[in-house]
């Protein structure tokens, strides 16, 4: 299994281009299902969760066909109504399938995605908004069960225990795409990776308005046909970016990211004392003088997004004084802390908000990814510790992150990745 290992301390400089945005593409992949004919999806990042996905798509019947970042998805196929636990467990996105499989196949059957490293992640919303159109749901050995002769409009609430619903948005943007008559989804997320979709599926001829407000009407329409369409930049990379620069007190330009869809990002940024430029086609940042302690709070987007939190916990855990990050999406998406301390950072965390008392140096160490951000926060980290970190469990890293160590590289950063197996057996075969 592959790790990464950093020796750190140097000031990222230079430029670095982010790739499409994984959470985007993701949904609009499956909302080719809905269509009656190919759609080409371009700006696509090279990720695992796209494979897995494509995987999924071609599983149900799809043909997918991917040539650089253009993805062709050909949905004439689209006949299966099952995604089975050995699928849907590797990426909690497939219960995206949910949506398109109930609106053009009548039925679905998908295996319940279980807990998760980052928390509990129930779908109770997805499944109230679907019955809302008119579905029957039922549970079978751990799947849900849904049919449905036709959906009918319907206004539903998304309102959730710790706010809207990203997944349950999309999933519900694509059912009622094909509804008869006229859907209000009302408390709908207003992540820009909705307003993503919502073009998406217009672009196939589909009438959705209101999407980015909470708010969306969709009046059903008849059929929907493929289209070609470019993918939104990935925010989530970008922020990752400016917080890596931040961290070594470099300064570097962050290519093609959209900076209306950063603001809350920056805002804190600048709040800590980062320096940030808005330029015509991405985000210069750098660093002068002290870095200030800040308390942030997650929240649905245009909050502080809960994907930014253990990114900036490793950015704070060098900023001199107490800052304090309270986590309201997912309370329990602390994995990181612990390896952070083993970096020897100060941070404690307790009823969902982390304490972090900012440390004069981070020592590199031997850590463990748990999952997607937890993992970009040790990399951060990382970056900025004396000596060298290595990581382990790094395919977590490449869920979300296309070629992270090379776009590093780029910026300066003495970071590597090996595979301790295949060194083993090259060290064997020499002897
Ligand atoms: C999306 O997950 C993203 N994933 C996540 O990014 C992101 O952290 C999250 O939105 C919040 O922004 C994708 O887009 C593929 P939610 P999603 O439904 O849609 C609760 C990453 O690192 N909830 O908006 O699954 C839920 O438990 C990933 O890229 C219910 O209670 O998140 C959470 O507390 C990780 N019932 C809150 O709502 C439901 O039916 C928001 O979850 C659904 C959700």
């Amino acid at each position: 299994m592959d790790r990464i290992v950093i020796h750190g301390g140097k000031p990222l400089k230079g430029e670095v281009r982010v790739s499409g945005s994984k959470n985007a593409t993701l949904p609009i992949m499956v909302s080719a299902l809905l269509a009656e004919t190919p759609s080409i999806i371009k700006n696509v990042p090279k990720l695992r969760d796209i494979d897995t996905m494509a995987h999924l798509l071609r599983y149900v019947g799809a043909e997918v066909e991917q040539k650089g970042d253009t993805l062709i998805i050909d949905p004439r196929g689209f006949e299966r109504w099952k995604a089975p636990y050995d699928m849907v467990r590797k990426m909690r996105a497939s219960i995206y399938v949910l949506g398109p499989m109930i609106a053009r196949l009548h039925r679905a059957q998908v295996a319940m995605p279980g807990g998760c490293v980052i928390g509990h992640r129930p779908i109770d919303i997805h499944l109230r908004g679907i019955q809302a159109l008119g579905a029957k749901v039922s549970m079978e050995y751990g799947d849900v069960v849904a049919t449905a002769q036709e959906l009918k409009g319907a206004e539903v609430s998304l309102e959730g225990p710790y706010g809207s619903s990203v997944g349950a948005t999309c999933n519900m943007m694509m059912a009622a795409a094909l509804a008869k008559g006229t859907t209000v989804l009302r408390s709908a997320a207003c992540e820009p990776e909705v307003v993503d979709l919502a073009n998406f599926l217009n672009a196939m001829n589909a009438r959705i308005t209101g999407a980015g407000t909470p708010t969306i009407t969709i009046e059903g329409v008849d059929s929907l046909q493929g289209t070609s369409y470019n993918v939104i930049p990935d925010r989530i990379e970008a922020g990752t970016f400016l917080t890596a620069v931040a961290i070594t007190r470099g300064d570097a330009i962050v290519r093609g990211c959209r900076a209306e869809h950063l603001e809350a990002v920056i805002t804190k940024l600048r709040e800590i004392g980062v320096s940030l430029e808005i330029l015509d086609d991405g985000i210069r940042v750098f660093v002068q003088g002290e870095l200030r302690p800040v308390s942030i709070r997650t929240m649905p987007y245009p909050g502080f997004p809960t994907d930014m939190q253990a990114q900036f916990t490793a950015l704070l855990s060098l900023v001199k004084g107490e800052s304090i990050v309270k986590e309201t999406v997912f309370p329990e998406r602390f994995m990181h802390c612990a390896e952070l301390r083993r970096m020897q950072a100060d941070i404690s965390v307790s009823a969902g908000s982390a304490i972090i008392r900012g440390v004069e140096k981070l020592r590199g160490a031997y850590v463990m990814a748990s999952d997607l951000r937890a993992s970009a926060s040790l990399v951060v980290a990382g970056l900025a510790a004396e000596g060298k970190t290595e990581i382990l469990r790094v395919y977590h890293i490449d869920r979300g992150y296309e070629r992270i160590e090379e776009k590093l590289q780029q910026l300066g950063a003495d970071i590597y990745r090996y595979d301790p197996a295949k060194m083993h057996k090259k060290n064997s075969a020499s002897k």
